[in-house]
C-alpha cells in the first residue's frame, strides 16, 4: 500500500479528485496518510478532515527560520511514513534536502503542457493569463517528478485541453482542472502505486499493466 502525503495551499480540488478516485476504486494500492498545508486557512484541510484523513498545518510563520520550517516539513513526512509526496497547489519552494530525501518520490501538477508556460512566475492563474496572451489554441496539464529546478523534473503524464474563443483565465483554469488536472494526477498516483513508472536517463518509462 503506497502511503501518500498530499501537500496543499488552497481550495484542494485536486486533493478532492484523489480522495474521490481512491473511494471509487479508480486509484488502487494507495492511502492518503496525511494532508499537509502551509496555510492554516486552506479549505483543502477541511476536505481532508471530512474524509477522516490526518490534516496537518506546517506554517513558515510558526518557525524562526526557513531552515527550521524545512526541517519541520520533512519531519512531518517521516512521522507519517510517507512513500510518495504529491504537490497539489503547494505554494512552497521544496528545499533541496527534501528533493534529495525523496528523489523521484515527489510529484507535482502544473496547469500547462510543460515546457510551455512553466518556471518562475508561471503559477496559478498567471499560467492561463500567459497562455491566452500568447494565443495558444491548445493548453493542458502536466504531472512531473520534482527535482531541484522549477517545473523541470521528468514528465509522467500530460493531457491537452482546447482553448476556446472568449475564454477568460478563470474559465480556462476551470476547464484545465476539470478535463486534465483532476484526471492525470490521480492516474499518476495509481501508476506509481502499482509499480508502472520507472525513471531512466531522466525520462519516465511507463510499464505496460
Ligand atoms: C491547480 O490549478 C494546480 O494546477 C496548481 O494549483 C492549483 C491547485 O488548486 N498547481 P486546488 O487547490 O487543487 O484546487
Amino acid at each position: 500500500m503506497l502511503r501518500v502525503a498530499v501537500c496543499v495551499s488552497g481550495g484542494g480540488t485536486n486533493l478532492q479528485a484523489i480522495l474521490d478516485k481512491i473511494r471509487d476504486g479508480a486509484v488502487t494500492n494507495t492511502e492518503i496518510a496525511v494532508v499537509v498545508s502551509n496555510n492554516p486557512g486552506a479549505y483543502a484541510l477541511e476536505r481532508a478532515r471530512a474524509a477522516h484523513v490526518p490534516a496537518v498545518c506546517v506554517s513558515p510563520k510558526e518557525h524562526a527560520s526557513r531552515e527550521e520550517f524545512n526541517t519541520a516539513l520533512v519531519d512531518t513526512l517521516e512521522q507519517y511514513r510517507v512513500d510518495l509526496v504529491v504537490l497539489a497547489g503547494f505554494l512552497v519552494v521544496i528545499p533541496p534536502v527534501m528533493v534529495e530525501r525523496y528523489r523521484n518520490r515527489i510529484i507535482n501538477i502544473h496547469p500547462s503542457l510543460i515546457p510551455s508556460f512553466c518556471g518562475t512566475g508561471n503559477y496559478g492563474l498567471k499560467v492561463h493569463e500567459n497562455a491566452l496572451a500568447r494565443g495558444v489554441k491548445v493548453t493542458g496539464a502536466t504531472v512531473h517528478f520534482v527535482d531541484e529546478g522549477t517545473d523541470t523534473g521528468p514528465i509522467i503524464l500530460q493531457k491537452a485541453v482546447a482553448v476556446e474563443d472568449g475564454d477568460t483565465p478563470e474559465i480556462l483554469q476551470r476547464r484545465v482542472m476539470e478535463q486534465a488536472e483532476w484526471e492525470i494526477l490521480p492516474e499518476a498516483i495509481d501508476l506509481i502505486a502499482n509499480g508502472r513508472i520507472q525513471v531512466k536517463d531522466g525520462r519516465v518509462i511507463r510499464q505496460k499493466g
